[in-house]
């Protein structure tokens, strides 16, 4: 006995010295392993007569129970001590204020994506993203603008050498970013695809590059309903106005039926545009029940499946929230723009978050 006492605190006295994985394993190989001290120790059971072995067998399993719950001890505090080492080593000062002279600002655009990412995050909604290149089909065709199409002409499209049997183009709109996400995933399907797009045009208010923000809802039951509180609560959220009256007006999209745009009320008194509860009405963005045609031609059941799309301009956003009055200085890079419209990195981007 004083024989199996002796040899469980050797081992213990090795589980506690064992000081990393691979040392505590050898020690556990040597005591528990297949050729291991205790392991040998069992064997020789068969030799005792009836009643050592009783005792001797229990004591035997105390022993080596008491070694296996050690080395599990020694293995989880060896775990969280190199847990500690490596925090310790990546800690960062988070209290360290900026390096003195960083001019560095967030633009606008990014701004506005990040507030709307986050407002249609609270609501369920995650992030797709699709190429700036699109093909004819993604962009138009699926999105039951067939080749003949009267829309299509309205779209400035910017057409690239074509490599294969159709025409490739910079996308016009975020739209085929539906069509992607439809086509790869089964519903329900509730997606934001903030992006860059692209039209020939160029004024105060066109660019021939700029951003939008599509959304699309796809499952059994979501309605026009749904479609207006969800916009009217990003609405609300995003210009920080609780009352901001909402409008819904009917209009015609190819891919969704019925179609309406969106206005918020405003007022326009002396030249100068204020948002809220004034009477007059902007238009801010488009939406509307997705066509069964788009459903089917992304290979979804249109019998069982319905839902609503919604697309907007994310430099119009940002020009109405931050009071910017020309887009094109957005892509002007200019510094001291950007200094003044700019936000500052770690500023909290709006109080509606705080
Ligand atoms: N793609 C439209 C455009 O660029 C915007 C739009 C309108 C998107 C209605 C939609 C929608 O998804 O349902 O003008």
């Amino acid at each position: 006995m004083s024989d199996l006492d002796a040899l469980k605190k050797e081992i213990l006295l090795a589980v506690t010295a064992a000081n990393d994985a691979a040392s505590l394993e050898d020690v556990r190989v040597s005591a528990l392993g297949k050729k291991g001290r205790i392991t040998e120790k069992m064997k020789t059971l068969g030799s005792l007569s009836p009643d050592e072995r009783k005792s001797f067998g229990a004591a035997i399993n105390v022993v080596k129970e008491e070694i296996s719950a050690a080395i599990e001890n020694r293995r989880s505090a060896l775990a969280e001590s190199i847990m500690t080492a490596q925090l310790e080593k990546e800690r960062v000062d988070v209290t360290l204020s900026p390096r003195p002279g960083a001019e560095g600002r967030v633009h606008p655009t990014s701004q506005t994506i990040d507030e709307a990412i986050a407002i249609f995050a609270s609501m369920g909604f995650s992030v797709a993203r699709g190429p700036d290149i699109e093909t004819d089909w993604n962009n138009f065709t699926a999105l039951n603008m067939p080749p003949d199409h009267p829309a299509r002409q309205m779209q400035d499209t910017f057409y690239l050498p074509s490599s294969g049997d159709q025409p490739t183009i910079l996308r016009t709109q975020t739209s085929p970013v539906q069509v992607r996400t439809m086509m790869s995933q089964k519903p329900p399907i509730r997606i934001i695809a903030p992006g860059r797009t692209f039209r020939c045009d160029y004024d105060m208010t066109h660019t021939p590059m700029f951003h939008q923000v599509e959304g699309l809802v796809i499952d059994e039951t979501t309605n026009m309903a749904h479609l207006k509180g969800c916009l009217m609560d990003f609405l609300r959220a995003f210009f920080g106005i609780a009352d901001l009256p909402v409008r819904f007006r009917p209009s015609h999209f190819p891919f969704t039926e019925p179609s309406a745009e969106v206005d918020i009320g405003c007022s326009r008194k002396n030249g100068e545009l204020k948002l809220g509860n004034y009477g007059d009405w902007l238009e801010i963005l488009g939406c509307g029940m997705v066509h069964p045609n788009v459903l089917r031609n992304c290979g979804i059941d249109a019998d069982r499946y319905q839902g609503f799309a919604f697309g907007m301009g994310v430099e119009r956003l940002a020009m109405l929230k931050y009071g910017i009055p020309d887009l094109r200085t957005f892509f002007e890079a200019d510094l001291r723009w950007l200094k003044h419209y700019g936000f500052v990195p770690l500023d909290i981007p709006n109080p509606a978050f705080a």
